[in-house]
């Protein structure tokens, strides 16, 4: 699978959303749009209307990943909406197989992501029902932080995994991915990145998903 790269807009200034968009359409193969509740994790960020608002804004596909209680109530009017990629937690799901099947039902992608203290090992009966399994290599929350070095094992069994399954289920990294980092992710078998602060951090955030790029392919 060829390397994809998802900036989120979580980095971005929020008060400018469209244009930030802007900043990286062409260059990138996703908008990473971070969805947060105050209750799964101790942050607010944005819903349905902005969804909705940058969808009518920006030509790339938005990557939406939900960090919400209740996902199986929500994660379906993401998919209705057009967002191409809808990912719920798996720990706060009660129903993933229902609602990964209404994302796909909705003609979105359907994505499962695991906190970092979530083992991947239970979730492989579930491979049919994905596109795409998201290993978190951050405490879900917060842009900025850290890359969990521990979480590296992670991706590499989630790769064994999917691949002795066989489907095609993208392994995507988010959190500390990095110039410093992606290719070690990229060794452990992940194909796509996300990417906060290393692509809105930065002045030329078109150039900074190039260079990631570059590093993931090699
Ligand atoms: C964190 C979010 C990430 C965040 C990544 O909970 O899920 O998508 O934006 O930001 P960086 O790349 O700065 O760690
Ligand atoms: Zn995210």
């Amino acid at each position: 699978m060829a390397v994809q790269i998802s900036p989120s807009i979580l980095s971005a200034d929020f008060a400018r959303l469209a244009d930030e968009a802007a900043r990286v359409e062409g260059v990138a193969d996703w908008l990473h749009v971070d969805v947060m509740d105050y209750h799964f994790v101790p942050n607010l960020t944005l819903g349905l209307p902005v969804v909705e608002a940058l969808l009518k804004t920006t030509s790339t596909p938005i990557d939406c990943h939900l960090m919400i209680d209740d996902p199986d109530r929500w994660a379906p009017g993401y998919a209705e909406a057009g967002a191409a990629s809808v990912t719920i937690h798996a720990e706060a799901a009660k129903a993933a197989v229902r609602t990964l099947r209404a994302i796909r039902a909705a003609g979105a992608r359907s994505g499962l992501a695991i906190n970092p203290a979530t083992p991947v090992d239970p979730y492989e009966d579930l491979l049919p029902e994905i596109d795409m399994l998201l290993v978190m290599t951050v405490e879900p929350g917060f842009g900025g932080q850290g890359f969990l070095d521990i979480m590296l094992p992670k991706i590499t069994k989630a790769r064994g995994l999917i691949d002795k399954y066989g489907g095609e289920v993208w392994l995507q990294v988010d959190g500390g991915v990095s110039a410093a980092t992606i290719e070690r992710c990229a060794e452990a078998g992940a194909d796509v990145f996300v990417a906060g602060n290393a692509v809105y951090g930065a002045d030329d955030p078109a150039q900074a998903v190039r260079s990631l790029r570059a590093l993931a392919q090699q």
